[in-house]
C-alpha cells in the first residue's frame, strides 16, 4: 500500500523524507537478538511501503552496517536508480576531550565506508559536555567537510536551546536537532519549538512511542517491572513515565487515547504520533523497528490518514495537566545525558 502524499516532507532543498522514520538503535542489542538476513529483508519490506529514511548512529552496533549492505543489494536487485528513494541519517558521537580535523575525517570516512556512500545525506553530532568547548571545533570541522561534498547537512542530537543557539551563532548551518518529544515529554515546547520556528530548523523526534509504552499492549496492565521491561527502550521510558506523574496516571492516559482511537479507527499509538507530528517545526517522528522480531509498518501506515480534532486534544489536554513539569524536573532537551 503506497503512503499517501502528507507522508512527505520537504526536509531540506534535496531531500524529501517520510514524516516517520525507521529508527536503528533497536539494532544495536538490548532489544533481542538480530538476525542479519531478516533484518536486510525487513529494510526491503519498510522501503516498498513507502518508509524510505532511517535514523542510525554511528555506534548502533551494525545499523550502519546494514545500510551499506541494504544499497549494495538495492543495486544488485533494482539498479542504481532505485538509491535515491532512500535516505538514511546518521550521528556522530565523539568522547568528550580535543576534536582534531584529522579525528574527524577519520570518523566520517568510517561512516561513509560503511554505509556505502560517496556523502552522508544528514550527520547528527552528539556531544557530552557543555563545560568542555571543544564541541565548536568539531563542528567548525564538520562544516569544512560539508563544503567539500562528504556532507550534504549538519543536524544535532539532544543539543539544549542554549547550545543550540551557540552552535548556530559560531555559524555552522544546523539544519535539525533531533530530541526526546513524546505525550510524556514534552520539554521541547518549553523553548525549543520555538526557537527553532524562528530560525528554521527542524525536529526529529524519538521517545514518541515510549518504547511501545503508549499502546494497547500496556492498557489496563500493572506496572512492568524487571524483565517484563526486555528491550532497553522499555527501560528507558518507564523510568521517563515514573519522573512523569506515575503508572496510574500513565494508565489514565491510556484510557484517553484508548477511546481518541477508538472515535477515529486506529491505534493508540497512531494517535501518540499524530499528536507530536502535528507539533511546529517537528518534520518527523522517528519510530524503532526491531528489524526481523516484530514489525508495526501497517498499524504505523494509518498515522497519515489520522486528523486529530479539538475535542481529542483536549481530552488528552485533561490527563497531562496533572503531570509532573518535566521541564523543571529534568532540564532542557538532552539534560538527561548530562548529569
Ligand atoms: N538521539 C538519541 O539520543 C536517541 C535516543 C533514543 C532513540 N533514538 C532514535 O529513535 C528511535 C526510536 O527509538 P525509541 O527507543 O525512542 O523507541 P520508540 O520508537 O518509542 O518505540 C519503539 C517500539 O515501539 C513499538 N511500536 C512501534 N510501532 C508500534 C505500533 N504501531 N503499535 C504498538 N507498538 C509499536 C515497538 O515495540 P515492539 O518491538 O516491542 O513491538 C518498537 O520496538 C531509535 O531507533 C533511534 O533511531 C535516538
Amino acid at each position: 500500500m503506497p503512503l499517501p502524499d502528507s507522508s512527505r516532507i520537504q526536509f531540506t532543498s534535496d531531500l524529501r523524507i517520510c514524516r516517520v522514520l525507521n529508527g536503528m538503535w533497536q539494532v544495536s542489542g538490548g532489544h533481542g537478538a538480530i538476525d542479519r538476513e531478516r533484518a536486510l529483508q525487513s529494510m526491503f519490506d519498510y522501503l516498498d511501503t513507502g518508509f524510505t529514511t532511517w535514523d542510525l548512529a554511528d555506534h548502533y552496533g551494525p545499523a550502519e552496517d546494514f545500510i551499506g549492505q541494504f544499497r549494495r543489494e538495492l543495486v544488485a536487485t533494482r539498479g542504481v536508480d532505485s538509491l535515491s528513494a532512500v535516505q538514511a541519517f546518521t550521528k556522530w558521537v565523539p568522547r568528550p576531550g580535543t576534536v582534531t580535523r584529522r579525528l574527524v575525517d577519520d570518523s566520517v570516512e568510517v561512516s561513509l565506508r560503511r554505509m556505502n556512500v560517496d556523502r552522508l545525506d544528514l550527520l547528527q553530532f552528539h556531544w557530552w559536555d557543555y563545560s568542555d568547548p571543544n564541541y565548536l571545533d568539531a563542528l567548525t570541522y564538520l562544516a569544512q567537510l560539508q563544503d567539500e561534498g562528504k556532507i550534504a547537512h549538519i543536524g544535532l542530537t539532544n543539543f539544549d536551546t542554549e547550545h543550540l543557539k551557540r552552535v548556530v551563532d559560531h555559524g555552522i548551518k544546523v539544519v535539525s536537532n533531533q530530541v526526546q518529544y513524546s505525550l510524556i515529554d514534552r520539554r521541547p515546547e518549553v523553548q525549543m519549538v520555538q526557537f527553532c520556528q524562528e530560525l528554521g530548523i527542524q525536529l526529529l523526534t524519538y521517545g514518541t512511542l515510549g518504547g511501545g509504552l503508549l499502546s494497547e499492549k500496556y492498557l489496563g496492565q500493572p506496572q512492568p517491572i524487571g524483565s517484563t521491561l526486555n528491550t532497553a527502550s522499555l527501560s528507558k521510558y518507564a523510568q521517563m513515565v515514573e519522573s512523569w506523574g506515575g503508572w496510574a496516571l500513565f494508565q489514565e492516559l491510556l484510557v484517553a487515547l484508548k477511546s481518541i482511537s477508538e472515535r477515529h479507527g486506529v491505534s493508540i499509538a497512531n494517535v501518540a504520533v499524530r499528536y507530536i507530528l502535528d507539533r511546529p517545526t517537528v518534520a518527523g517522528v522517528i519510530i524503532g523497528a526491531r528489524l526481523g522480531i516484530s514489525d508495526h509498518r501497517e498499524d504505523n501506515v494509518l498515522v497519515f490518514g489520522l486528523a486529530l480534532d479539538e475535542q481529542d486534544r483536549e481530552q488528552i489536554e485533561a490527563v497531562l495537566r496533572d503531570s509532573r513539569d518535566l521541564y523543571q524536573f529534568i532540564g532542557d532537551c538532552g539534560d538527561e545525558y548530562r548529569r
